[in-house]
């Protein structure tokens, strides 16, 4: 079995070195213009001649959740797209989201202001029933959010595109609910993929649904956000603030108005990282299943787009 690797944003020696130990049996070997032809490739954001050189590929192994920029590349058509189910990123995605919702409703942020000015001072207590979370995106990761944020006994709403049913979770489920599900929503997080139907999902019209003085979480990809509205909304004091993961352009570009907003927390695309070893053992168990000719899961709709 032959495996080419190809991954921008990483030191690729270490990840040969866990794939040769965990696939024994395997050839693995970082692609290069001209590699022989290969059963497997893991991938992040790979050069498109890999895939025009590797037309025989049974599966390509997504090194990350989100498949959006490799569903825009040409693809051997055969080839099963798998992504990353979990593999260590739903805690940190957990953690990201509720450390954010937490500074929000506790006014963590008003407080650091106030210690950086030598002041004490105490804000009033703040109803937890006021600040409804909603999660755009019930998935792997979705999901384990909600789980965690329900420990902080937000009430909690959900969307998705097909009906779910969550415990302890208001569901709402596609385009005809959406509307219902942002009115009664004060804290926004997107857990979507992005598609061309959650493209642009959070605009001047969806976030001002929103109840008055709401507060937007972005995770998931920053073309699910349109930008300008964003800052519109928050400077007209309908949305009170935002904590964004992810950008329209990474990394976000000098004098973008996020980088100084006072009501924007931003962070570099780091909330669920792709974590090597549990990554590893993931895609070399989905490899093994798929050599067996048994089901995995993660496996990409490639009509649905995620
Ligand atoms: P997932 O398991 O595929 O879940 C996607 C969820 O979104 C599902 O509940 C799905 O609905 C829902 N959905 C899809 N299209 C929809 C639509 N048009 N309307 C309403 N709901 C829709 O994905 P995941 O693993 O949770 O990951 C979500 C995204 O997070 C990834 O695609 C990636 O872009 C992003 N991400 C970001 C980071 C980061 O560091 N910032 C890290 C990892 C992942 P159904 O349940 O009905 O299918
Ligand atoms: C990261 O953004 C991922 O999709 O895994």
């Amino acid at each position: 079995m032959r495996i080419v690797f190809s991954a921008t944003q990483t030191k690729v020696q270490p990840w040969l070195e866990a794939f040769r130990v965990a696939l024994p049996q395997a050839q693995v070997q970082e692609w290069q213009p001209g590699a022989a032809p290969a059963d497997y490739a893991v991938v992040w954001r790979p050069p498109q001649q890999l895939f025009d050189e590797q037309p025989r590929l049974k599966a390509i192994m997504n090194m990350g959740a989100g498949v959006d920029a490799l569903l825009e590349m040409r693809t051997p058509p055969q080839a099963v797209i798998v992504r990353i189910d979990d593999g260590g990123m739903a805690v940190q995605m957990a953690e990201f989201v509720c450390h954010a919702v937490i500074r929000y409703f506790r006014e963590l942020d008003v407080y650091e202001r106030d210690v950086a000015q030598g002041t004490w001072s105490f804000r009033k207590p703040r109803r937890r029933e006021e600040f409804p979370v909603g999660i755009m995106g019930l998935g792997v990761l979705g999901q384990r959010v909600a789980e965690a944020v329900a420990h902080f006994e937000f009430p909690l709403r959900g969307w998705s595109r097909t009906p779910r049913q969550v415990p302890g979770m208001r569901c709402f489920a596609g385009a005809e609910q959406f509307d219902e599900f942002l009115a009664g929503t004060r804290v926004l997080v997107c857990l979507l993929p992005l598609t061309p139907e959650t493209e642009g999902i959070m605009n001047r019209r969806t976030l001002g649904r929103l109840m008055p003085q709401s507060y937007v979480i972005n995770v998931a990809r920053g073309a699910h956000l349109v930008e300008e509205d964003l800052v519109a909304l928050l400077d007209d004091g309908h949305l009170a603030g935002a904590t964004l993961d992810v950008f329209r352009t990474e990394p976000l570009p000098e004098g973008h108005p996020f980088w100084k907003h006072p009501k924007v927390t931003i962070t570099p695309h780091t909330s669920a990282r792709t974590l090597r070893d549990e990554s590893v053992a993931q895609i070399a168990g989905k490899i093994l299943a798929l050599e067996r000719g048994e089901p995995i899961a993660g496996v990409v709709d490639r009509n649905r787009g995620y």
